[in-house]
């Protein structure tokens, strides 16, 4: 197992990603934690925030004394050691961003130029070795990049672990494999295992609950959580009337049918329509239907005797969450489960919380959920209620429905569904001239969205070809009874969101 220390790094969970891609087993822990030694074969210290200086700047872990390993530091890593070992840091000019650094001769290098673009953050640096170790990369400016002792240590200033960094992953493999000589010996269906294991050993016999969507995460959790506890699991799909075509058939169908698992299929659209009658502004939609979906996932709740919510948290909403603090203004007041474990008294469960989306369709692929729920696009919790623009009826609604299912249907029939990362309509509230068959027409209009994206925090609107969205407007306006017209939108995130509300 390689042991990453996390100083506070926003990358440190990518170190362990990149070493679980190379098939051997990985784990992150705090400087402070209690560690067992005889399961590392080698360390990772991380990089992070501080300056190695600062008064109360973490340290060496306590148990670092004791183990006598291999060991990669990366940035404030590479500083601490430095530090530690008799060397130099020094406030710098800082290093940020692209930066070219020349390498020498070293195994972690094997296989790469000797000069290449890698990713640099820090603002403190290096000015003399500790003693016994040597230079291995040098940036442009002459600032120490790489060093060893040609043993044990291996220190890079830059971060391999980012996609930023020309043969990063090459760097790491090299380090895993020529300094470290590891075995290749974990696979997915190892973490999956192990994941089922500890939900176990958490829940026991009691009950658990969780809120079905059907989307990719609270799918992965629900089937990973169904295999460790079976019926004890309770898991609920509300329908708040705000779904896209054949969603909750499909769910029913997945989850009931294929899987046997106990699920509970909440009719609430008659609720949810009742409650949003009237409103236009998006934030009052949003929080109506937030409100709405926790009472009536609470009325379920107590029906149950659970004692635990499962949650399919992943890694990226605990980053986001982490950074959507005081400071950071809020653009949309995102629908999920939150507010759910305090209100209810209930104890969280999150297995996926450590993984990254790719990492989390591959363990979805492993426990054998069917592909067009991994590869789903996300949907937004509120549902078609934020694509209906304006006041929300049924008749809009079903406009909605049958011309976003033409989009994608369309979309899958050309195979740009899987090429782009989220595609959807959206029913403006407006009306527009037409002439249909001699005579004037009045109807309303359509926009299509489709954007590439990484996490959707940025998005690029997708370039997809002209004679896919001819057919996909031409089969909206003669299948859809009320749409009249078809717009394409091409606003990148930002200044636009995803979603239109
Ligand atoms: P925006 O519109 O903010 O959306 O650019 C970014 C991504 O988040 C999805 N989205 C939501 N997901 N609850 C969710 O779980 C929400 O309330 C919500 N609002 C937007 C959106 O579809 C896009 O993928």
């Amino acid at each position: 197992m390689v042991l990453v220390v996390d100083y506070g790094s926003q990358y440190s969970r990518l170190i362990t990603r990149r070493i679980r891609e190379n098939e051997v087993y990985s784990e992150v822990v705090f400087p402070d934690d209690e560690v067992s030694l005889s399961e590392v074969d080698a360390v990772v210290l991380s990089g992070g925030p501080r300056s190695v200086y600062e008064e109360d700047a973490p340290n060496l872990p306590k148990w670092f004394k004791d183990y006598k390993g291999p060991v990669l530091a990366i940035c404030y890593g590479m500083q601490l050691v430095v530090k530690e070992f008799g060397g130099e840091v020094k406030r710098g000019k800082g290093e940020y961003g692209r930066t070219l650094v020349e390498i020498s001769d070293d195994p972690i290098f094997e296989g790469i130029p000797e000069r290449v673009h890698v990713w640099m953050s820090h603002g403190d640096e290096v000015v003399r070795l500790p003693e016994g170790f040597h230079p291995i990369a040098f940036s442009e400016t002459g600032v120490i990049a790489g060093a060893t002792d040609g043993k044990r240590f291996w220190l890079l200033q830059f971060h391999p672990e980012v996609h930023h960094t020309e043969f990063g992953e090459k760097m790491i493999s090299n380090f895993l494999f020529r300094v470290c000589k590891l075995e290749k010996n974990w696979k997915i269906g190892d973490l999956v295992e192990e994941k089922i294991r500890k939900i176990r050993e958490t829940v026991g016999r009691k009950k658990a609950i969780l809120a079905l969507s059907g989307g990719v995460d609270s799918s992965v959790a629900a089937v990973l959580t169904h295999r460790a506890i079976g019926k004890n699991l309770v898991c609920v799909f509300v329908d708040h009337g705000l779904l896209r075509k054949g969603e909750r058939e499909e769910v029913e169908r997945v989850f009931k049918k294929h899987f046997d698992m106990n699920l509970v299929v909440i009719d609430a659209r008659k609720r949810f329509l009742e409650r949003l009658k009237g409103v236009t502004d998006p934030e009052r939609k949003r929080k109506i239907i937030g409100e709405e979906f926790i009472r009536v996932f609470e009325e379920e709740a107590r029906k149950h005797d659970v004692e635990f919510l499962v949650q399919g948290t992943i890694y990226s909403d605990v980053i986001e969450s982490a950074a959507s603090g005081k400071t950071t203004a809020k653009i949309k007041s995102h629908h999920n489960v939150g507010g759910l474990p305090e209100k209810m008294n209930l104890k969280l469960v999150e297995p996926l919380r450590d993984l990254f989306k790719d990492e989390v369709r591959k363990v979805g692929r492993y426990l054998g959920i069917p592909d067009h729920i991994i590869n789903r696009h996300p949907f937004p919790g509120p549902g078609l209620a934020v694509r209906v623009l304006g006041e929300i009826t049924e008749e809009k609604l079903e406009m909605l429905r049958e011309a976003d299912y033409v989009f994608i249907e369309t979309l899958r029939k050309y195979n740009y569904y899987d090429k782009v990362w989220q595609a959807f309509a959206v029913l403006l509230p407006i009306r527009s001239v037409g002439v249909k068959g001699d005579a004037r027409a009045y109807e309303y209009v359509i926009a299509l969205r489709a954007v590439n994206s990484v996490e959707g925090m940025t998005a690029d609107w997708s370039r997809i070809p002209y004679d896919v969205l001819d057919e996909v407007a031409r089969r909206i306006t003669r299948e859809v009874e009320g749409v009249g017209r078809v717009v394409y939108d091409v606003t990148s995130k930002p200044p636009a969101t995803i979603e239109w509300e």
